[in-house]
């Protein structure tokens, strides 16, 4: 994620100096692989009908099929020809004006690792899985493609402007959690949920959460939560519309009004929000509760 603190200023022995790291395929083991596998047959079952036709193309035409953890060699190969970005492998978190260059560039930073087998339902750092089933689909879509490279420079420009706290939130709830409205229904194509069993039913299923309708400023205001399921998702009309809004908008005057503003907690609704679910919020609360 792009703010949250990094316990590393350099880079870790053996990273070059953008933090990269060779991905080293061979090392994986059987049972990582067969980790790997398991993760992407639960989860191709229960994604058609679920997330969105461009996430689901994504899939398809990077071949993310074929067994095992990818190769992040090949994969870049794929994805370079149809949107020119690539996948590198990272240790793990990397410095936020580290994580916004590779992306300005066209660079996906992933993590390297996989989750043990008995993670495979709630990890909350990002591996393999997170990293290239949640993410990389997205990135073989045109659009989203521009989007994302676009938020590199965003973040680039943000950092300047000390309001990195409000770009992390477009972040969050577009990129890792964001909801779009397709044909008659609501899909999914933010990373964090399609890689998660729970949450791409929760998401879209389950009386709690808030769906609200995607505005800049609103996400840019509200708190989110990174240790369960999310109280609110915002849903876009469409990726082309994201794209237009978020580059068209100059953020700086925008960081300055709510540089004055009070934050929104999680779960509130505020005047002006184009509500398409009021949330229950009764998982929250059940949970609260322990
Ligand atoms: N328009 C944003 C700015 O002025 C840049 C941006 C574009 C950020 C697209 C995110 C996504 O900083
Ligand atoms: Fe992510």
């Amino acid at each position: 994620m792009a703010d949250e603190s990094h316990a590393l200023d350099t880079p870790p022995a053996g990273a070059a100096t953008d933090w990269t790291i060779d991905q080293d395929w061979q090392h994986y083991t059987a049972e990582e692989h067969a980790t790997w596998d398991t993760l992407f047959a639960r989860q191709s079952q229960l994604l058609p009908g679920r997330a969105s036709e461009a996430y689901l193309r994504g899939l398809d035409v990077l071949k993310l099929s074929k067994p095992g953890i990818p190769d992040f060699a090949e994969l870049s190969e794929r994805l370079m020809k149809l949107t020119g970005w690539q996948v590198v492998a990272v240790p793990g978190l990397v410095p936020d004006d580290v994580f916004f260059d590779h992306m300005a560039n066209r660079r996906f930073v992933a993590g390297n690792f996989i989750r043990r087998p008995d993670q495979l339902d709630y990890l909350q750092e990002p591996d393999v899985f997170h990293d290239v089933f949640g993410h990389v689909p997205m990135l073989a879509d045109p659009v989203f493609a521009d989007y994302l490279a676009a938020y590199g420079r965003g973040g680039q420009r943000a950092l300047g402007l000390d309001a990195l706290k409000y770009l992390g939130r477009l972040y969050w709830y577009t990129v890792e959690f964001g909801l779009i409205r397709e044909g008659d229904g609501l899909k999914i194509y933010g990373s964090g949920i399609v890689s998660s069993y729970t949450e791409s039913q929760f998401a879209l299923d389950d009386p709690s959460p808030n769906r609200i309708g995607f505005d800049i400023a609103r996400v840019m205001r509200t708190d989110y939560r990174i240790d369960d399921f999310q109280q609110n998702y915002f849903v876009i009309p469409s990726f082309d519309e994201l794209l237009r809004v978020t580059v068209e908008t100059d953020f700086a005057p925008l960081y300055e009004q709510l540089k004055l503003q009070d934050d929104i907690p999680v779960a509130a609704i505020v005047a002006g929000d184009d509500v398409m679910t009021q949330g229950t919020q009764r998982y929250a609360r059940m949970k609260a509760r322990g």
